[in-house]
């Protein structure tokens, strides 16, 4: 077999064979394949794009590149989430502990963050001790135990999607639907759960900016998955603004245990509620509106809080952190951003405000940097509040920078004002479900 083919076959829009794909794969993660052929041929699959069967090939390919998963020893059905990533989306640290107070089993593992937000693993190691390097033993006990663990990877997962995506990251090729969903399909197959719920977001601060592309996303997805033998619902979700309030590691877990303590923003009460009631939903078959009940009264009794403790001790960190979060440790310089005049917020360019949160120490530019648990942004307003010239729009945290002007300049520019107050407007929610 030759690369040059391959790459001919593909810019020429001819579909590549199962054996090709498999060529492909072990070749670039063998070294035998190099970087400069890999990207032709990224580029012409960003052009001319994959079907079903290719898309298939290439997701199983990647799988079979590293070790995969078994979480049989655990005796359940088992359910993941993922999210296509957006700003201020803590829901992992929700619907987790949720879906294990009402009889789920959360096998998750998560990724540390990189680019302008936190991962899971970086919102759960800024409680004092927590550990997510779990043993494969003490993985599995813990979540036959409570139902949940969340822990960062472990093995040798999906070497080919690694390699494959840091080439996409410097070609241009990371916005081609057929490529996202291999990569993330192959991720949560490798992961090992027998359902996935995907949280595809939609809208400025996301991979796909309209309700179209979002949607062929999801249903590329749920192909692949349904192929793989798993069980699969995808959530089209708004991300037109953050949400929530609060941007950044500990912050985010602070609103996540207001959340869970019946409080918080409607908006990440209300998206939560609905994750965890679609991951129930898959793994019991219970109907969706009695699930949604019993999901709001786990929520609302404290039950869902409890399990939440009860994971953070389990991992070895401080539980007192949960009962008080005032212990989580503050940063040391904050700053405010003020409104420059009066008006109803009309829209938040979500995608600056999280590059703002991560030049305040929120994520990595790269994998060795050090994180700020302690950075982040708590937004005093959200769109349709309406504001006060010289009120308060947003404070600044960081433990790095105490001159803020600039970043403060740039968030400001991700605001704007308005006069009338406008009926529709964008607020996080979900738009649309697919199966
Ligand atoms: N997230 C992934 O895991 N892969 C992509 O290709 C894009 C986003």
């Amino acid at each position: 077999m030759d690369m040059l083919d391959i790459i001919r076959s593909k810019k020429k829009n001819i579909p590549l064979s199962k054996k090709e794909i498999e060529f492909v794969i072990q070749g670039y993660v063998n070294g035998t394949i190099p970087d400069y052929q890999m990207s032709a041929l990224l580029m012409a699959i960003c052009f001319n794009g994959m079907n079903y069967k290719e898309l298939l090939n290439l997701t199983i390919a990647i799988i079979d590149s590293g070790d995969v998963m078994d979480l049989s020893k655990i005796n359940a059905v088992t359910v993941d989430k993922h999210s296509t990533g957006g700003v201020g989306d803590k829901t992992t640290l929700i619907i987790a502990p949720i879906v294990a107070a009402l009889g789920g089993h959360v096998a998750k593992m998560s990724g540390k963050g990189l680019g302008h937000t936190g991962g899971t693993v970086d919102k759960l190691e800024s409680i004092e001790g927590f550990r997510t390097n779990l043993s494969e033993r003490e993985f599995f006990n813990q979540v036959k135990k409570i139902g949940v663990a969340l822990i960062s990877q472990t093995g040798n997962l999906t070497p080919a999607d690694k390699k494959i995506y840091a080439l996409r990251d410097v070609t241009a090729t990371v916005d081609s639907i057929p490529l996202i969903a291999s990569s993330v399909m192959s991720k949560k197959i490798a992961a090992g759960s027998d359902c996935i719920l995907l949280d595809v977001k939609v809208g400025s601060g996301a991979f796909m900016k309209d309700i179209k592309e979002a949607t062929e996303l999801a249903e590329k997805m749920i192909q692949i998955g349904k192929g793989a033998g798993r069980k699969v619902v995808a959530l089209i979700t708004n991300m037109e603004e953050p949400l929530g309030k609060n941007i950044g590691n500990s912050l985010e877990v602070k609103e996540a245990i207001e959340i869970l303590n019946g409080k918080g923003p409607e908006d990440l009460r209300e998206v939560s509620i609905e994750i965890a009631s679609y991951m129930l939903m898959m793994c019991t078959e219970k109907n969706l509106d009695e699930i949604r009940e019993e999901v709001i009264k786990c929520i609302d009794s404290g039950k869902a809080l409890e399990r939440f403790k009860e994971m953070v001790r389990l991992q070895g960190g401080n539980e007192d952190y949960i009962s008080n979060p005032e212990l989580f440790p503050k940063a040391k310089y904050e700053d405010y951003v003020y409104a420059d005049y009066a008006g109803y917020i009309s829209k938040m360019d979500t995608e600056t405000i999280g590059i703002v949160s991560g030049k305040l120490g929120v994520g990595r530019e790269k994998k060795e940097d050090e994180i700020d648990y302690t950075a982040g942004i708590i937004l005093n307003k959200k769109t349709g509040d309406y504001v006060e010239k010289g009120e308060i729009l947003a404070t600044l945290y960081s433990s790095k920078f105490s001159d803020m002007e600039e970043l403060k300049e740039n968030f400001k520019e991700a605001i704007e004002i308005q006069k009338e107050k406008l009926d529709n407007l964008n607020k996080s929610k979900v738009l649309k479900v697919l199966k």
